[in-house]
């Protein structure tokens, strides 16, 4: 099994929507026994709060099933309990650092070679969609 977390600031938006993205391209590939995939923040900003309501409401548009969230904040030891930290954009990378200290195992990586735009300050969730999946597509075929 496959351990993978998505990272990004505030778990509300691209994080939550990237693990449900890959929850229903995995379900429909019928990998599900392959992969575990949950995402995280890395601040306590918005600790406990569901997914952002035009997150929500792009993925209904796109017809992604997704239940109900809680961002969580990454701590450090969940650098052993994932295999991969998938962050969005560059400045995650740099806090997951600060939060594991380091990264032996090269376990974070970026999810697309460019950064990932945060909606919650671009408004503009189809691009941020269409990002996410082109990078989760990427994604399983290289893991699978
Ligand atoms: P996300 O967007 O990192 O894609 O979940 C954000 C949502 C909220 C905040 C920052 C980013 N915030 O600081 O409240």
């Amino acid at each position: 099994m496959i351990k993978i977390c998505f990272v990004c600031l505030g778990n509300i938006c691209r994080s939550p929507m990237a693990e449900f993205i890959m929850k229903g391209k995995v379900k429909k590939l019928n990998l599900n026994d392959k992969f575990y995939i949950t995402s995280k923040a890395t601040s306590y900003e918005e600790s406990g709060n569901d997914m952002y309501i035009y997150a929500k409401n792009k993925l209904d548009e796109k017809g992604v099933f997704y239940t109900k969230h809680s961002s969580k904040r990454l701590e450090k030891d969940d650098y052993n309990k994932y295999d991969y930290f998938i962050c969005m954009e560059e400045s995650n990378i740099k806090n997951a650092l600060k939060i594991f200290k380091e990264d032996k195992e090269n376990k974070i990586i970026k999810l697309l070679d460019k950064d990932i735009d945060d909606p919650w300050y671009t408004g503009n969730f189809e691009k941020t969609y269409n990002d996410l999946v082109k990078g989760i597509e990427s994604l399983i075929i290289k893991l699978n």
